[in-house]
């Protein structure tokens, strides 16, 4: 198959791209599941904007600094934070749903870091809102083919045909079939989201595997700041709820952080209490149920009016309800839980990465706006900026590509008859690097899990090179290049800083350095 842009993923920055570059250009979505399972589909709080009265440009600017702890570019941040306003226009044009106050003004909630309200948002399900838009944007658009249940493999690279290293496409598995596909493209748009399921706790869903970035990594392209992983401090906590995020909003309309026996413990912490950046509630969460041993901590919502708790927040409310817990009369149990990743494939401003034809926007991308620790709401707007900037970007590029693409092809691999092996490398993974990469690190720890990534590795590509693939090989594979690469990021970084925080060296360093990681030079950084 042979298209303009090949889009990997299903989120917003993929959809809005795939939306803009269709006005000069054939575009292919492919997305590993059905369209709607994505990050943005499960993202509560909303996007990012300065556009109250009370607020400016500058301020949000600043807070984004603050919570990046000397990490971010400040161009990229300047440039995102002026977009914003623009951004909101433009979901409001492809008829997202926002919330209203009274008077008709657009609702700002306040998230954690932000020391203005600013989130705009749809109730507590601004994600699957915007979501809901997009795909309605792109059904049946003439030049959008979208590939649904269909799991790239590898990108298709121009150095195995004795070119320079530049991107044409991907290998890409139908899951219905069982067939791999080629599918060229002059622009390959990596939107593939976040890397959550490498931690045995996540607020994400199942896609989450860092497929992008693994990609990318494979093909030589530079990926940075991989250590910065964000722990969201409240997931709820209850046997029956795996993953459900309980939106930092509810710390932004007046939530409190409580231990059981009813006292708050963050003013030990930050001035900001509650609301501080995410890192330091996370860390101080982790830090009270270790001295504790307490499973969790508790949001406390009571003291506020029940007919706005269950209007503001319907879908956490109800889900809540559901389990036994009223929001309105009952704390919720909470605990933090991989969130985000900070780093990824590195971009410059127009979200091309250092290979020819190969661009990263959305969470699989390090553009330089979230430094060592993202301000929340700031991803949804980030997914914007860079899928409009990219689209506009690829409008010109030449195509690259040889005189005749080889097949995708295995040799003598054969059906596996030990799938086991699949499902236990993956449940080992996700338990070391939550013990051992969580929120508290330390160099003993990280050279734990880097001996036992070394070990999975070599028994995962020899499985690989074996057996005919399945998307859950596919995806082990992923997580596991992704775990070793996050344990590497972090085994250099020898400061806490932001999201990293190591007892081995407290201190932050003078100088703050992204990471950067590489398959042609090696790790450095
Ligand atoms: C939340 O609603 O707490 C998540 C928002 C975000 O991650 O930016």
């Amino acid at each position: 198959m042979e298209t303009d842009y090949l889009v990997i993923g299903s989120g917003i920055a993929g959809l809005n791209f795939a939306l803009l570059a269709a006005e000069h250009g054939r575009v292919v979505v492919v997305t590993k599941k059905r369209p709607d399972d994505t990050n943005t589909n499960w993202a509560q709080g909303g996007v990012a904007a300065a556009i109250a009265a009370d607020d400016s440009l500058e301020r949000h600017v600043d807070d984004t600094l603050v919570a990046g702890d000397g990490l971010c570019d400040r161009a990229v941040v300047e440039m995102c934070v002026a977009d914003g306003p623009n951004q909101v226009k433009r979901l409001l044009e492809l008829g997202v749903r926002l919330d209203r106050t009274p008077t008709g003004e657009l609702d700002l909630g306040r998230e954690g870091a932000h020391s203005r309200h600013r989130v705009v948002h749809w109730e507590d399900v601004t994600g699957r809102e915007i979501q809901r838009a997009l795909l309605a944007a792109v059904a049946g658009h003439a030049n959008i083919t979208m590939l649904d249940e269909h799991l790239a493999i590898d990108l298709l690279s121009m150095a195995k045909y004795g070119g320079d290293p530049a991107c044409f496409g991907a290998y890409v598995l139908d899951r219905r079939s069982g067939q791999v596909q080629t599918i060229t493209a002059r622009a390959t748009v990596l939107a593939s989201g976040g890397t959550g399921k490498v931690f045995l706790y996540t607020s994400n869903p199942d896609v989450a595997t860092g497929d992008g970035v693994a990609m990318a990594y494979r093909l030589g392209a530079a990926c940075g700041d991989l250590e910065f992983v964000q722990f969201h401090p409240t997931v709820l906590y209850h046997p029956h709820a795996r993953n459900f995020l309980i939106s930092e909003a509810l710390r932004g309309e007046g939530g409190i952080l409580k231990l059981a026996n009813g006292e708050t413990f963050m003013e030990h912490y930050h001035p900001m209490k509650s609301l501080a950046s995410r890192d330091i509630v996370a860390r101080a969460i982790d830090n009270e149920l270790k001295k504790s041993g307490a499973d969790c901590v508790f949001l406390d919502m009571t003291h506020l009016e029940p007919a706005f708790v269950r209007t503001r927040f319907p879908n956490i409310a109800e889900r809540c309800l559901s389990l036994g817990i009223d929001i309105t009369k009952q704390p919720i149990p909470v605990v933090p839980a991989a969130h985000y990743m900070c780093g990824g494939v590195k971009t410059d401003l127009d979200g091309a990465t250092t290979i020819a034809g190969l661009y990263a926007i959305g969470e699989c991308a390090m553009t330089g706006l979230h430094g060592a620790n993202r301000l929340a709401s700031n991803s949804l707007l980030e997914g914007m900026v860079y899928s409009t900037r990219v689209a506009a970007a690829v409008k010109d590029l030449p195509r690259h590509r040889p005189q005749q693409v080889a097949p995708w092809s295995r040799g003598g691999a054969t059906d596996s008859n030990d799938a086991i092996v699949v499902a236990l490398n993956w449940d080992e993974i996700r338990r070391f690097m939550w013990s051992y990469l969580g929120i508290v690190r330390s160099d003993k720890r990280i050279e734990r899990a880097r001996r036992r990534i070394e070990i999975l590795r070599d028994e995962i590509r020899e499985y690989y090179i074996d057996f005919k693939i399945t998307s859950d090989l596919i995806e082990l594979r992923n997580l596991a290049l992704v775990a070793h690469l996050v344990i590497e990021s972090a085994r250099r970084r020898k400061e806490s800083r932001g999201l990293h925080t190591t007892s081995d060296y407290p201190d932050k360093l003078p100088e703050a350095i992204h990471s950067e990681i590489q398959l042609t030079n090696g790790p450095r950084g």
